[in-house]
């Protein structure tokens, strides 16, 4: 049943694709309109809405920090990301136009439910994301999407958290169509641009040799830091969550521009460090920030893994390993660059001998708070 993969992990990497594909499915018509029907919550509720809150933890934290920046981007909805368990002990803020999104692949998610549990007491609509059907996240919620990424075995998170992210991305476009903003070009343009997505992931996976003869070569490291900016942040975070659960290996995620506050001072030789570069396209400010980022580590002799666009010429001096993720529009990043991350930790983990579908101390789904 692992479809002649030696693990869960790397049947559900490969499965990507078309895990994408099929989030995208029927959702959008044939004008290049969204239509999420399955999203109960009334067109007039949703114009109202004037905050999103998103509840969620682990790897679905990762997306919904992702989609914090994609929400406020197409809609100016003041948005807020915030880890599930520290959610209602902090007693948040919220009433008839909140809107709570609380992201869960298995949907059983403890923390998760007693979040949404709290903002439905106080009167929030909750929307989840969720990739089981008829779990209890869902069951308990004013509405929801569902990813559809079949399936998910491997505890570590790969397919589920790609189509949480295009889901996501649905909600944020979604409320930018209901409510109209000056973004509607590039709504409709990046709505466009999704249906490539599918192709681009096929694209990564093709590439990925180079980077599991990469992961062996790191067998024998303690650490391994991931920098990134805006979404590249996130993904740095999700590259380091997957690498201490599979690897138990220290890894850090930071935003790029925190270095200097204080991170900086753990890079020493040969240290490791996995650098996201956002497209130098679009926000060209940001991908400037985040070459000097690369070029202070490596002055102080990091040894630099850099994951950067096709095309992108300016980071090929200071990379002492390359990796090459397709073009994309830059909010939609996140679905390509967090591949390459994926295969890393996977094959960092076998290399170190690891049970990597069951990784230690760990369980597929939190039942506990
Ligand atoms: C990491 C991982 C966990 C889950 C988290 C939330 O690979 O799998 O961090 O993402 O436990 O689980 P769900 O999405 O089921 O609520």
């Amino acid at each position: 049943e692992k479809g002649g993969y030696d693990y869960f992990m790397l049947k559900e990497i490969a499965e990507q694709p078309k895990a994408v594909a099929d989030t995208l499915l029927g959702r959008i018509d044939a004008s290049g309109s969204l239509s999420l029907d399955e999203v109960r919550i009334p067109v007039s509720v949703l114009r109202e809405v004037d905050k999103v809150v998103i509840v969620a933890c682990g790897t679905a934290y990762h997306a919904g920090m992702i989609a914090k920046l994609a929400i406020e981007h197409w809609t100016r909805i003041p948005c807020e990301t915030e880890l599930a368990s520290e959610f209602r002990y902090r007693d948040p803020i919220l009433d008839q136009r909140t809107l709570v999104v609380a992201i869960s692949q298995s949907g059983e998610t403890m923390d998760t439910l007693m979040a949404l549990r709290h903002a439905r007491e106080q009167g929030a609509k909750v929307l989840a994301v969720c990739n089981t059907n008829g779990s209890t996240i869902p069951r308990e919620s004013d509405a929801v999407l569902y990813t559809h990424a079949g399936p998910e075995v491997a505890v570590a998170s790969t397919k589920a958290f790609l189509t949480q992210l295009v889901a996501c991305y649905l909600v944020a476009l979604y409320l930018g169509q209901v409510r109209g903003t000056k973004w509607g070009d590039e709504i409709e343009a990046v709505i466009r641009e999704l249906s490539d997505i599918a192709a681009a992931v096929d694209t990564v996976l093709e590439t990925m040799e180079p980077v599991r003869a990469l992961a062996r070569s790191l067998a024998d490291k303690n650490t391994v830091l991931f920098l990134g900016r805006h979404v590249g942040y996130p993904v740095a975070l999700e590259g380091a969550l997957k690498l201490k659960e599979l690897a138990y290996m220290h890894a850090e995620g930071f935003a790029a521009g925190e270095l200097k506050h204080g991170p900086i001072a753990l890079i020493e030789k040969d240290l490791p460090v996995v650098v996201v570069v956002p497209s130098p396209r679009g926000r060209s400010v940001l991908h400037d920030k985040i070459v000097s980022n690369i070029q202070e580590i490596r002055a102080r002799g990091a040894r630099t893994i850099v994951i950067a666009e096709e095309g992108d010429e300016a980071v090929v001096p200071y990379a002492d390993h390359l990796i090459r993720i397709p073009a994309t529009p830059t909010l939609l990043q996140p679905l390509v660059a967090t591949v390459p991350l994926q295969v890393f930790a996977c094959e960092l983990a076998t290399a170190r001998g690891n049970e990597v579908d069951q990784p230690r101390n760990l369980a597929k789904s939190v039942t506990v708070e």
